[in-house]
């Protein structure tokens, strides 16, 4: 073998080395770059069952008067963290709570229906839907809800991004787009000995930017057995 047979060898080989190291470092840039985009799969493989929390305590039926508002909309993570919810004690004409009843609800996107749960508490009016816009995902304190000003102009959700507004006295069906899915529903479950509330599941669409309820976002630490409501300003 000639000197110059050599030389090509070493030359192919330092190439070979060159092309190696660069396609790890592409590989390492991709693999970042895909678990950002990406996250790491998390979650739960069934709903928790929680107790509902208010300054330290299970909230009582007295910390949600009707139509919370004076810019305030009232929240709990559930069923994963980050996964804001709307608590909201329905009313008619801005003093009297008023019953929710159950209801099959009509999503525009498939022409199908679901069965949203009716309200609970003492006066069957209070209810618990996703807070995450079904239309392109904005969160609280854009998406956010107006109370009832009279009998003929309850209380409902809108959001400020695109100007979706769902109806929460009616499963939070859709009343105008762009979103063509209402709002997830969260199934609360009162206890009249305790006074308690819990959140048990959801129900309705997935949501919004997730592939199931349980899934993209971090549990509550081991062992929780609540999950705290927030009050936040609509002024954000
Ligand atoms: S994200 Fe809510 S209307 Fe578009």
């Amino acid at each position: 073998m000639g000197e110059e047979s050599i030389d090509s060898g070493k030359r192919n080989f330092l190439k070979a080395m060159v092309v190696i190291s660069a396609g790890a470092a592409v590989a390492g840039v991709l693999k970042g770059v895909v678990q950002n985009i990406i996250p790491p799969s998390s979650g739960l493989t069934s709903f928790p069952e929680l107790t509902l929390f208010f300054n330290g305590n299970p909230l009582k039926y007295s910390d949600i008067p009707p139509n919370v508002t004076g810019g305030n909309i009232v929240l709990f993570d559930y069923p994963l963290q980050s996964d804001p919810n709307f608590l909201l004690n329905i009313s008619n004409d801005n003093k009297t709570p008023a019953p929710v009843e159950p209801m099959s609800v009509f999503i525009p996107a498939t022409g199908g229906t679901y069965e949203s749960p009716g309200g609970v508490g003492p006066d069957n009016s209070v209810v618990a839907f996703s807070a995450i816009c079904q239309h392109l995902g904005c969160v609280p304190p854009i998406i956010h809800y107006y109370a009832a000003g009279s009998p003929a102009f309850p209380t409902y959700i809108h959001c400020d991004c695109h100007g979706s507004t769902y109806d929460p006295s009616k499963g939070a069906k859709v009343i105008t787009g762009p979103t063509t899915h209402p709002l997830p529903a969260t199934i609360l479950k009162y206890d009249a000995v305790t006074g308690n509330f819990k959140v048990v599941s959801m129900t309705g669409p997935t949501i919004y930017g997730k592939i199931s309820d349980l899934t993209g976002g971090t549990p509550l630490p081991e062992g929780q057995t609540y999950t705290d409501v927030t009050v936040e300003s609509i002024q954000g």
